[in-house]
């Protein structure tokens, strides 16, 4: 299980997706139901600022909040690396034609868009399971892919979270656990944020539009604007 030589104590690309494969086929209703606390924060930051237009989810799970962007009326393509979670969706006959489903990976799926071609990108909970170089990939990728003015949502989870204690700090914010709780999918480390490292992530050449911090759910919900 060695990673990129750059993200040391991460497992690789296939033995991460394949711990999140294990959790769809096991636990088939994990992160179904209603949307997120995120996606209905976002949705009248996206109904001012970028109204509608082409959506791409990264790490959408089956798609609880991507079937929410939709009926607001974005054109929503929504992608997961976990082919499980992926053919639960695309199994829902009450798809509608605005959204599509696609297995491919985070890094994969933004580099696949062409420059300027994106209204927003959208990432709920899953930032902090991405090693170094594939969060800069994203990053990047996303600047490159969004038009002036697009939007890059994201939600992630917090440094305060009294989780963000246990196991061992195997890079700064980031724990693995030896012990991780039931559920979960492998010991693959988990990546903690404060405001300097959001505010880190703004710096790829975005600018700040909002930001919100839920104590209650130990979670970051910003929304940066590409300029
Ligand atoms: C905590 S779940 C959140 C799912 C969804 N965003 C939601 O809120 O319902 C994280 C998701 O990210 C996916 N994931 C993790 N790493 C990924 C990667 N490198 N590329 C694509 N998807 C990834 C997992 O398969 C999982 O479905």
């Amino acid at each position: 299980m060695s990673g990129d030589p750059g993200d040391p104590g991460w497992p690789d690309l296939e033995a991460r997706r394949a711990g999140f494969e294990r959790m769809y086929r096991t636990q088939p209703e994990r992160f179904g139901g209603p949307a997120s606390r995120f996606c209905e924060w976002a949705l009248p930051v996206l109904s001012e600022l970028v109204p509608s237009g082409r959506l791409l989810e990264l790490g959408s799970g089956p798609g609880r909040d991507a079937r929410r962007l939709a009926r607001a009326g974005y054109e929503v393509r929504a992608t997961d690396y976990a082919r499980a979670a992926i053919e639960r969706a695309q199994a829902d006959p009450a798809t509608p034609p605005n959204l599509r489903f696609e297995a491919v990976d985070a890094v994969a799926a933004v580099r696949g868009e062409d420059d300027s071609s994106l209204d927003v990108v959208y990432a709920h909970a899953l930032y902090m399971m991405l090693p170094d170089s594939e969060l800069s990939a994203v990053l990047r990728e996303t600047h490159r892919a969004l038009r002036p003015g697009g939007l890059h949502l994201f939600g992630v989870r917090s440094v305060t979270d009294p989780q963000a204690s246990l196991g061992e700090e195997v890079a700064p914010d980031v724990r693995r656990r030896t012990d991780p709780p039931a559920g979960a999918v492998i010991a693959a480390p988990y990546r903690y944020f404060r405001p300097e490292t959001i505010d880190r992530l703004t710096a790829q050449g975005f600018e700040r539009a909002r930001t919100d911090f839920r104590s209650d759910l130990h979670f970051w919900f910003i929304a940066d604007r590409r300029p």
